[in-house]
């Protein structure tokens, strides 16, 4: 039976020290700010930022909300982006992703300046992990993700990993952290998706299976390897009549069926969600020291 990688116990403990550090901060004039810009209604997106917001807050950051209609333009997006760039209460930038626009994602992403991109996902902090420059922004999900494997105590170093999913925010960056010329990394990984062929026989080699892709208990007993790390980073909504919202979150993963056969496996949910949040909050301090220092 798999060990649960329980992620609020880790985020616990990151709040707490990051509670600590900040302590050392606490007769500075400015407190660290962070901007959640949020564009349209998604439902999803508004319970995250609901959370970000209610976190950072303990940890002594100021939040400031931008929220702006469905209809935004990208022009008046990149508005507000300015301003909170020219900001200097503001260290730190997040745009929650989704955008009702995919396809103008990046654009946006990259008006963010590189020092207040605490998502990670400007072409500067991505090109940055991509060249192995520790000095950025990693992506919160993935860089939460690392943290959940490195917790295990699985060496990473050499190990066949599989991702499933190549989008900018999870999938891509998750490969390239783990396959950083690192002792810690240095992992053989391959990305698969939705126009792979044979997945189940490159999944089945793999001893660590990232699933990020959005489909409802998608990843089989039958698709792991025994003994296999499974982290399972994806989160949908299913119909559920027996949940008082009529609806539960569901993971990429066959939790109960996967569980047989993994060694490792995160639940979802209180996995890589409020990794993902912890990651936020650590870039979020960083930002900060680093800009008023
Ligand atoms: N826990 C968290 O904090 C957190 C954070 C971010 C995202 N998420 C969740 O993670 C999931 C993925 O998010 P995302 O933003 O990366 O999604 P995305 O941008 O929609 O990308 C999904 C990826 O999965 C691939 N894919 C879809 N169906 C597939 C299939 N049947 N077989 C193989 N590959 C398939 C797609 O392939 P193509 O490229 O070929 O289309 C794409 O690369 C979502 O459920 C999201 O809610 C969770």
């Amino acid at each position: 039976m798999a060990e649960t990688i329980d992620g609020r116990k880790l985020a616990r403990k990151i709040f707490l020290n990051l509670h600590l550090e900040m302590q050392q901060y606490r007769q500075h004039s400015c407190v660290p700010g962070l901007a959640l810009v949020h564009v349209g209604k998604h439902p999803e997106s508004q319970i995250y930022l609901r959370q970000k917001q209610k976190i950072a807050e303990e940890l002594g950051i100021r939040v400031q909300l931008e929220h702006l209609s469905e209809q935004t333009n990208v022009e008046k997006i990149v508005d507000v982006i300015d301003r909170l760039n020219r900001d200097a209460m503001i260290h730190g930038i997040l745009v929650q992703s989704p955008l009702p626009n995919r396809s103008q994602e990046s654009e946006i992403f990259n008006h963010v300046a590189a020092e207040k991109d605490v998502d990670g996902f400007s072409a500067v902090n991505l090109g940055k992990l991509c060249q192995g420059d520790a000095s950025g922004f990693w992506p919160c999900t993935p860089s939460g993700v690392y943290h959940m494997i490195q917790s295990t105590g699985i060496p990473i170093e050499g190990k066949r990993v599989v991702v499933l999913g190549r989008s900018l925010i999870v999938g891509k960056p998750m490969g390239l952290i783990l396959m950083q010329n690192h002792s810690n990394a240095n992992a053989t990984v391959t990305f698969c998706h939705s126009k792979t062929r044979d997945m189940v026989d490159i999944m089945r080699q793999a001893d660590i299976v990232i699933a990020a892709i959005g489909s409802p208990a998608f990843v089989k007993a039958s698709m792991v390897k025994p003994g296999a790390c499974v982290i399972d980073v994806g989160i949908t909504r299913v119909p559920d009549p027996s949940k008082r919202l009529g609806y539960r979150l569901q993971g990429d993963v066959d939790f109960e069926a996967v569980s047989q056969v993994a060694d490792f496996i995160t639940p979802v949910p209180g996995g890589v969600g409020p990794m993902t949040i912890a990651m936020l909050m650590q870039n979020t301090f960083k930002a900060y020291q680093q800009q008023i220092e």
